[in-house]
């Protein structure tokens, strides 16, 4: 098989609906906490991507019942801290830093030493963000230099922590929350701003835990010790997939998309509201809760023009995954769009603001680039003649599909390598482009 997609035709215009993969946060998030429930819990549309696909085989290789069906997941566990494994046990992350970074929370409790690796990728995150705060409890670590491989030794008496979480990173903040799972005491984080599904979680599950919500940040209690009980879960759609479809619309000719029951937690709604300050039509609805997450259906119309954005940093976080795809509509934007503060985006799993500003640079758009901001000098009359050929970004898969959705909109003869890099969170990212109408050489 080719490892490669060639795109040399803008797509058509289109009217459809369609029903995007289930959410990553939540199907990772839901296996975790599943492994420390006592009892068998269910979950129906479980995203089956590599990442997701990793965390289940990590959780097998711990001794947890894992049984996965076509559309459903059932995980059986005796609860919190009873993983039983080998000595010589190694879990293997992939390229997902949620897994690896949230299931060493899991381990502060463990027996034996256990080893994490992860693909070239992830060996190239840092790690010391989350074992900074998980030796508090009482857990040891030998790294290297605070990327993976690493080896957790585990404490017998893990205890409560007081931690003040500054980059606004959900994973570091639900590291540590899992972590408070375990210890007899109240676990206080001042955490800066970040996707907050964890404490939505804990919440449904009826755990303790009390959130302070301020304005620049929320402080969270969490008290271990607490029996979980098994729980069902129908895993909704995945905004930062969804988002792919969304700009596709937005940017191509006289389109209309329906992308139903998708996941509009608050914290995960940063591309929605730029996109809307950018001129974009997104219409919500059918909005309904569903175990403590709001669900809707989403509504986009194509668009001739957009205006440029002088980006409020407020909003980074909750757009931390979509950054790439706000820079294509910058890139037709009528002016200078500007965004700041996104440091945090070159430490995804490729440096994605390089990554964002190479990509822009090779359709012929100007942009200036330090380490924490771009400007991007929108053109929207820009017409791509050029060939564009787009490797060795690490097998970031959200690098793959936006050169994916740049070539179907802005033409130019494209070759992106690395198409696999889509199973790592949307396998059926193809197969869903195409029923709009893309073709792929
Ligand atoms: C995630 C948190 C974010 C995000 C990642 C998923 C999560 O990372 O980029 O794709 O599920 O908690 P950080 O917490 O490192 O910002």
């Amino acid at each position: 098989m080719k490892s490669y997609v060639k795109i040399t035709d803008k797509i058509k215009s289109y009217n459809k609906t369609l029903q995007i993969d289930g959410d990553k946060s939540l199907s990772i998030r839901w296996a975790l906490m599943a492994s420390q429930a006592t009892g068998k819990s269910k979950s129906l549309n479980i995203l089956k991507s590599e990442d997701v696909l990793n965390t289940l085989e990590c959780l097998k290789k711990l001794g947890v019942k894992v049984k996965l069906f076509k559309n459903k997941c059932e995980i059986s566990s005796k609860g919190l801290n009873s993983f039983n494994y080998s000595k010589k046990i190694i879990l293997n992350a992939g390229n997902s830093g949620t897994l690896g970074r949230l299931i060493l929370g899991l381990l502060v409790h463990s027996k034996n030493k256990i080893q994490i690796k992860g693909d070239k990728s992830l060996s190239k995150r840092n790690f010391s963000r989350v074992t900074i705060p998980l030796k508090k409890f009482g857990a040891d670590f030998k790294s290297n230099n605070g990327k993976l491989p690493i080896k957790i030794f585990g404490t017998n008496h893990p205890k409560p922590i007081k931690f003040d979480e500054k980059k606004g990173s959900a994973q570091v903040k639900s590291a540590v929350m899992f972590a408070a799972l375990n210890t007899g005491g109240t676990t206080v984080i001042k955490a800066s701003k970040s996707r907050d599904h964890s404490e939505k979680l804990f919440k449904f599950l009826k755990l303790p835990i009390q959130i302070n919500k301020k304005k620049n940040y929320d402080l969270i209690k969490v008290t271990g010790k607490k029996k979980i009980k098994p729980f069902n879960y129908n895993i909704p759609s995945d905004i930062s997939s969804s988002a792919f479809f969304i700009v596709l619309t937005a940017l191509s000719k006289n389109s209309k998309l329906k992308i139903k029951n998708v996941n509009i937690n608050p914290t995960r709604v940063g591309i929605l509201k730029i996109l809307k300050i950018m001129g974009v039509h997104i219409k919500i609805k059918n909005v309904k809760t569903y175990n403590g997450e709001k669900v809707a259906d989403l509504i986009i119309k194509s668009k001739k023009s957009f205006k440029p954005i002088n980006c409020p940093t407020r909003l980074n976080s909750a757009a931390i995954d979509e950054f790439l795809l706000i820079f294509l509509v910058a890139a037709k934007a009528n002016g200078i769009s500007y965004f700041k503060n996104l440091s945090e985006l070159n430490q995804k799993e490729s440096p994605r603001l390089i990554w964002g500003s190479k990509i822009l640079n090779k359709m012929g758009i100007k942009t200036v680039l330090t380490s924490n901001s771009i400007k991007i000098f929108g053109n929207p009359s820009l017409k791509i003649n050029k060939n564009i050929i787009i490797k060795e970004f690490l097998k970031d898969h959200r690098v793959f599909m936006v050169s994916v959705v740049a070539a179907l909109t802005f033409g130019g003869k494209w070759k992106i390598f690395d198409k696999s890099s889509v199973n790592t969170s949307f396998p059926s990212f193809i197969s869903k482009i195409k029923i709009l109408g893309a073709k792929f050489k």
